[in-house]
This record gives C-alpha cells, sequence and structure tokens, in this order.
C-alpha cells in the first residue's frame, strides 16, 4: 500500500461554496460564523479500515442486489467505472466506494420521496464495492432518470449517481456527484451550477465509453476520482521520497 505520511491540507478554494442563494437549502445548512482550524485527530488520518468480509457477491451490481439476484431492475442497463487516485496520481487501492440513486423513473426508495414516478419493486438503489490493487472499482446499474426538486419554480436534477469514497481514512473522505456526458439539464442545475469553474465541472461529468460497453447488453461510462494524497515520508538520503 501505498502510504503513509500525513494527508495534505484541503484546498477549500477548490471546492464549491457552501452558501450559494441560488441552492436554496444551501442558506440554511451553511455556516454563518468563521471555520475554526483544528489539528486532525490520529483517527482521522488512519481509520478506518473495511475488510473484504463486508462485501457481498451482488454489493456492486444494483440492477439484482435488490431482489438477491431473483428479477433485474427496470432500466437502461449501464456500467459505471474507473479508478480512486490521489492527488499525485497515486492508485487508492482497497478503499470503500459506495454509490446511491434514484430508479429509472427518478424516483429514489426514501421515505420522503413523493415524486409521482413510481417505484421499481426490482431496484434499491444503493451498492458499494472495494478498489482494487490498481484502485480500480465497477458498478453494474441503470441509468438513473432526472427528477423534479423543490427549489426555484422549476428546477430539475441532471441524472446522477451520488459517490462516497472513504480513502484511506476519514480525513480523506470525498463525497461528490457523478453525471452523465450529454446531459443538457447539467447546465441549468443550481447544484451544479456551486461549482465556479467548468473545467472543475466537467470533471463531474462521466464520458461515454464504448470500449468498456457490452455489446446487446450494456452501455459504459468512465468516471475516475481524484482524492486528496498523502505526503510521503522524506528520508534524509532520498528527498524524493520513498
Ligand atoms: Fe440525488
Amino acid at each position: 500500500m501505498t502510504d503513509l505520511g500525513p494527508l495534505v491540507p484541503r484546498n477549500r478554494a477548490a471546492h464549491p461554496p457552501a452558501y450559494d442563494p441560488d441552492y436554496k437549502t444551501s442558506v440554511t445548512r451553511s455556516p454563518n460564523l468563521p471555520l475554526l482550524s483544528m489539528e486532525s485527530t490520529p483517527s482521522e488520518e488512519h481509520g478506518p479500515r473495511f475488510g473484504h468480509g463486508l462485501i457481498g457477491a451482488l454489493d456492486n451490481n444494483l440492477i439484482l442486489n435488490w431482489t438477491k439476484g431473483a428479477a433485474p431492475a427496470v432500466g437502461e442497463r449501464i456500467l459505471v467505472h474507473g479508478r480512486v487516485l490521489d492527488e499525485f496520481a497515486r492508485p487508492v487501492p482497497h478503499t470503500l466506494v459506495e454509490i446511491w440513486q434514484a430508479n429509472a423513473g427518478g424516483r429514489y426508495r426514501h421515505v420522503k420521496d413523493s415524486y409521482f414516478a413510481p417505484l421499481d419493486a426490482n431496484f434499491g438503489g444503493c451498492g458499494r464495492t472495494l478498489t482494487d490493487e490498481a484502485g480500480y472499482y465497477e458498478f453494474l446499474t441503470i441509468r438513473p432518470g432526472a427528477y423534479p426538486w423543490p427549489n426555484r419554480a422549476n428546477d430539475w436534477r441532471p441524472m446522477h449517481i451520488h459517490f462516497s469514497i472513504f480513502g484511506h481514512s476519514f480525513g480523506q473522505r470525498l463525497i461528490s456527484q457523478m453525471y452523465f456526458e450529454g446531459d443538457p439539464l447539467i447546465a441549468r442545475c443550481p447544484i451544479a451550477a456551486t461549482i465556479r469553474d467548468r473545467s472543475q465541472l466537467d470533471r463531474l461529468v462521466a464520458p461515454l465509453d464504448m470500449a468498456k460497453s457490452r455489446p446487446m447488453d450494456f452501455l459504459a461510462y468512465k468516471f475516475d476520482i481524484v482524492l486528496r494524497g498523502r505526503r510521503q515520508t522524506m528520508f534524509e538520503n532520498k528527498p524524493e521520497g520513498m
């Protein structure tokens, strides 16, 4: 495993602001006092650890995991895959990647989701996997539908998949969203618009990847994820690191 110097401080200027009036609920959720900087603790730097025993055989297959393989979910079948890397382009192996998403009609299996689109009896909407030695992960799922949300008069979320990536430690954890190449709703979404820099937003848009698609079965989308990195321990006789 690559490691294990201290975590590189997060560059907050590279993240969208917590307060954005066009994203209505951010107004009440964002801090209104200056942030305090605190030293990280050992558990933030080195925990948690997840073993392979945690992951079931269908956990990264959202088409089948809700029914334990009995019946497939409704929707357009897709493979979402990529690598988890740190900011020095080193793979992050054996790290937990979790996703959650709406079904093909744009409805979440959640008590507070009352959108008209029906639930799919064969779709739960959650999956998880561990990256391999090279930081690679993949999920088989269905393309989530766009859905409306109460913000301004007529706002719709583009098709998206929510991601949580733990990295090597709590302090490296990233929660983000993946969008789909070519979706016209991305440019109209107030949440996506909190990212001011178009090139940064583009990094959340997964391109269609025909090379990984399987004929007569599924399309593929490639989504690489970059976490903040660790500064390697420097040796006196090897200033470049280990
Ligand atoms: Fe969502």
